[in-house]
């Protein structure tokens, strides 16, 4: 789909002026092939978002089109196939870069995925910073790539890993984390919205307090990225990651914003080719940013996808996306309220369009099952969050998880699937 017709699909609020225009769901479900087909002969209803998105038809053109056109490896080849590999990888970077709005496209990293954005930041930045005793703080509601990667620095430098506790609504507590910022904090990671319960915390003001005692903040922006406008210089944050699958993007590319002094200031993550000045037997040096955390062949095709996905995004609009997903979501939540039995878990002030919950006497595994066969895919498990599940006392729960192409009805058959799985356990 091309611009034109991305904007398309939102049509005026009818009688507002200043609302935000309402996505055409229909036109904007177009646009996505996969939506058309059906799973165990029913009407395939997508709600496993918070996991990946699918990908409207203009990223799957893109990354053809990269390929059947314009296919060579970047920054090397004079020809010109290779030049034009590179701007189009280097105009996604520039897209990135207006996307989050980050000052410079030396800021913007390309990497397979959040995950290993965290890990770059985690080995370059904290890990060479930490001595025995010091600290990095994290939220106990965060993903496993969020805690893992520290645990590992932590372990390597005899740091801590110091958590800031969520109460029984899924909020973090500020009070809590800001008594946690302490003299030997040397960095906080933090989640912008939880793909188990949905939060979304409140940044800015955790970013400004960690500043106030001097510590630099990492923000994951896995979940939010897809549903809300980002801005990292109002953040204020020193690095923020996001991941490409979820951005309707494809998978294999994400993106590390990194604040251009820090980055400056950090040693490689991995070596190779690209990441390099010069290289001989006595020693190597670095290639300026955003190179020097780029080693080896990029996700050129990735890039490309992204760039088209980030085109996408906008023009729908994240106000029309944002005011969709949030009627969706009270929809959701008074559906499933409505259903005897169901818990809601996570139900935090402010909540972004995901739904985790469990079922009085039925396994979630067996949720997930039986929707399956009605055509409705969720998530159930942990869903790399185990401290999570263990702060709400259960083994797991069932996620139903929103995006800009779901619908009333894509709710009402989720709930009439979840109806079937309180018969078949009555
Ligand atoms: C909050 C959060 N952080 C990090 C990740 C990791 O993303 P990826 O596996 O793409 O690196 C996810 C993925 O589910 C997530 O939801």
């Amino acid at each position: 789909m091309t611009q034109e017709t991305a904007t398309a699909a939102v049509i005026p609020a009818r009688g507002r002026t200043s609302a935000p225009r309402e996505i055409d769901v229909q036109r904007v479900r177009a646009d996505f092939p996969i939506l058309e087909r059906t799973v165990h002969g029913k009407p395939l209803v997508y709600l496993d978002n918070a996991a990946t998105t699918q990908k409207p038809r203009v990223v799957l053109d893109a990354i053809a089109s990269y390929y059947t056109s314009i296919n060579a490896n970047v920054h090397r080849g004079v020809h010109e196939l290779s030049e034009r590999a590179t701007e189009a990888y280097e105009a996604s970077r520039e897209r990135v870069r207006a996307f989050f709005n980050a000052a410079s496209t030396r800021e913007i990293i390309f990497t397979r995925n959040a995950t290993e954005g965290i890990n770059l930041v985690a080995q370059s930045f904290a890990r060479p910073l930490l001595t025995a005793g010091d600290e990095v703080l994290i939220s106990a509601m965060e993903h496993h790539s969020n805690i893992v990667p520290w645990q590992l620095a932590c372990a390597a430098t005899g740091a801590r890993l110091a958590v800031a506790p969520i109460d029984d609504r899924g909020d973090v507590i500020l009070e809590e984390l800001e008594r946690r910022l302490t003299p030997r904090t040397r960095l906080l990671a933090i989640t912008h919205m939880s793909n188990a319960l949905g939060t979304i915390t409140p940044v800015r003001e955790i970013v400004g307090m960690a500043q106030a005692h001097g510590v630099p903040v990492l923000i994951d922006a896995s979940q939010a990225a897809y549903h809300m406008r980002l801005d990292v210089q109002a953040l204020g944050c020193d690095f923020l990651v996001a991941t490409g699958h979820k951005l309707y993007g494809p998978t294999g590319i994400g993106v590390l914003y990194g604040r251009e002094s820090r980055l400056e200031a950090m040693p490689p993550f991995l070596g190779g080719g690209d990441m390099i000045a010069s290289v001989s037997f006595e020693g190597s040096t670095w290639n300026v940013l955003p190179y020097k955390f780029e080693a080896g062949t990029p996700h050129m095709a990735g890039a490309v996808g992204l760039h088209a996905a980030l085109d996408y995004i906008d023009a729908v609009g994240f106000e029309s996306i944002a005011a969709h997903e949030a009627q969706l979501l009270a929809y959701a939540t008074q559906a499933l309220e409505e259903i005897p039995g169901i818990r809601l878990i996570g139900t935090a002030r402010r909540k972004g369009s995901i739904l985790s919950f469990v079922m009085d006497g039925v396994h979630p595994h067996d949720i997930g099952t039986i929707v399956d066969r009605e055509g409705v895919a969720i998530r159930t498990g942990h869903h790399c969050a185990q401290p999570v599940m263990e702060r709400f006392g259960v083994p797991a729960t069932a996620r139903a998880s929103l995006a800009m192409y779901n619908t009333r009805e894509e709710i009402d058959a989720l709930a009439a699937a979840l109806r079937k799985v309180r018969e078949v356990f009555a």
